[in-house]
């Protein structure tokens, strides 16, 4: 039976999760695939911490050239994280000749075009299933069981740090920053949630999921990225009451007139699927024009979840060795010539929170500036009533334009009447 040897880069959370698997179920993968996966080396800075794992007498190494140089290793595992030196070791792994897996979200979001090319050149493949979505295979199922559509759209719930704050504080009415602190105690938030809670690592995911949806290489700062750090609790009890949720939607769409990616808190409605998606779970609405709708659903994060993708991406390529092929990652494909727009040109509905004084004529003027700008209402709602002084006024929109939506609001801001920054939700999703 052909032998494929494994060096892992990285022993933290994602590391120890690979190697458990990797000792439990090599001799089951003996059988079920007839490939004989070994694990040789595991590199990471820190060899003395006790993991609780039991490595053979000097499989843990400090230097991870011991890996990359070692001639008998055919897949090198990269979980350190981070660009640098995660980025010089793939290139190296691949100048090497051997097959990568990774799952650098932010790496291959940032330099992926450069370390898919990188790759090729060097007749090589990097796979990276765990870099979106965690345990769920939605890339695999992306490149493969969806092969036969154009995909029309993606609509995914791909962080869970935020998705776990959102549900806590519908669920129990808390602020933003209980319902963060609380997910940092639970350890779904890290110490610097900045990268999570700004929206950045749905980016990232999402970079990755449009560039195979759409086969064109998709540029981060193409993307229109708002976090969650300013959803109000306020805005939550109306969206309830709207019959809706808000969610951090991270979107692909293709359309005639180009390619709109977006993150951006959203509020979906409530009898959708996306909204039943709570806590840490993550979920990948696939549209394709022949198979419909697909959903993706389960845990976005974790040791074994994600130990799970990474160790499919090992046997994935173990077979492709066995067999002599290669599965590259195949970009710009040449019916893609599609741009993303940029993101004034994105048509959805709206919801506004205006904070206004209480007297009469200021829902008409609103309403008159909104009207100059292509923006018709389709409801209002006004609750308090404090004569004089500053109150709420939430106006639902037919689909408008972004970049008139940005312009009515700085015009609406500027009102004397207006007493606080207009709130802007887009309202869709599916
Ligand atoms: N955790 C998840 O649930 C999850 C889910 C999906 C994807 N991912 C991705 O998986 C990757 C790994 O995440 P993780 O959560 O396992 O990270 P982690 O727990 O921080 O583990 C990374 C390990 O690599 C070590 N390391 C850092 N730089 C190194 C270097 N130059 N040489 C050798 N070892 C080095 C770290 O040591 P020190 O701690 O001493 O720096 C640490 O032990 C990241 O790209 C992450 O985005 C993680």
């Amino acid at each position: 039976m052909k032998k494929i040897n494994v060096g892992i880069i990285g022993f933290g959370t994602v590391g120890k999760g690979v190697v458990k698997n990797l000792l439990k179920n090599s001799a089951a993968f003996s059988k079920k695939i007839g490939i004989s996966v070994k694990l040789v080396k595991v590199a990471d800075k820190n060899i003395k911490s006790n993991r609780g794992i039991k490595l053979a007498k000097g499989m843990l190494v400090s230097n991870p050239d011991l890996i990359l140089e070692d001639d008998s290793i055919d897949i090198v595992v990269e979980l350190i994280g981070g660009i640098h030196p995660a980025k010089e070791f793939i290139k190296k792994a691949l100048s090497k000749g051997k097959r990568v897996v990774t799952a650098n979200k932010a790496l291959l979001a940032e330099h992926g075009k450069e370390l898919f090319e990188h790759a090729a050149k060097n007749n090589s493949e990097i796979f990276f299933e765990a870099s979106v979505g965690g345990g769920i295979p939605v890339l695999k199922g992306l490149r493969e069981g969806l092969a036969a559509n154009k995909i029309y759209s993606i609509h995914a719930i791909i962080n869970g740090t935020t998705n776990y704050i959102l549900s806590r504080m519908r669920d129990e009415g808390i602020s933003y920053r209980e319902a963060l602190k609380a997910a940092q105690k639970e350890g779904y938030a890290e110490a610097n949630p900045k990268l999570d809670v700004r929206g950045m690592d749905s980016a990232h995911k999402i970079a990755l999921l449009a560039s195979l949806a759409s086969g064109k290489w998709i540029d981060l700062k193409d993307i229109y990225v708002k976090g969650i750090e300013n959803v109000e609790q306020i805005d939550i009890d109306y969206a309830r009451e709207l019959g809706l949720v808000i969610k951090l939607l991270a979107v692909y769409k293709e359309k005639q007139d180009g390619i709109e990616v977006s993150v951006t808190p959203v509020m979906v409605k409530e009898k959708s699927m996306l909204a039943a998606v709570s806590a840490a779970y993550n979920a990948v609405l696939v549209e394709g024009d022949f198979v419909g709708n697909i959903l993706y659903y389960g845990l976005g994060a974790g040791e074994k979840p994600t130990a799970s993708a990474v160790v499919s991406d090992i046997l994935d390529i173990s077979r492709n060795i066995l067999s002599g092929k290669s599965k590259p990652f195949i970009l710009d494909f040449p019916n893609s010539r599609k741009k993303v727009k940029p993101m004034g040109k994105i048509r959805s509905q709206y919801y506004f929170r205006f904070r206004v004084i209480d007297k009469p004529g200021v829902l008409s003027k609103i309403a008159g500036v909104l009207g100059k700008n292509q923006i018709s209402i389709s409801s209002v709602i006004q609750k308090e009533r404090n004569k004089g002084s500053a109150v709420p006024i939430v106006v639902m929109t037919h689909k408008a334009c972004e970049k008139d939506v940005q312009k009515a609001v700085k015009l609406i801001d500027n009102l004397g009447m207006v007493k606080a920054k207009t709130v802007v939700y887009r309202v869709g999703g599916r």
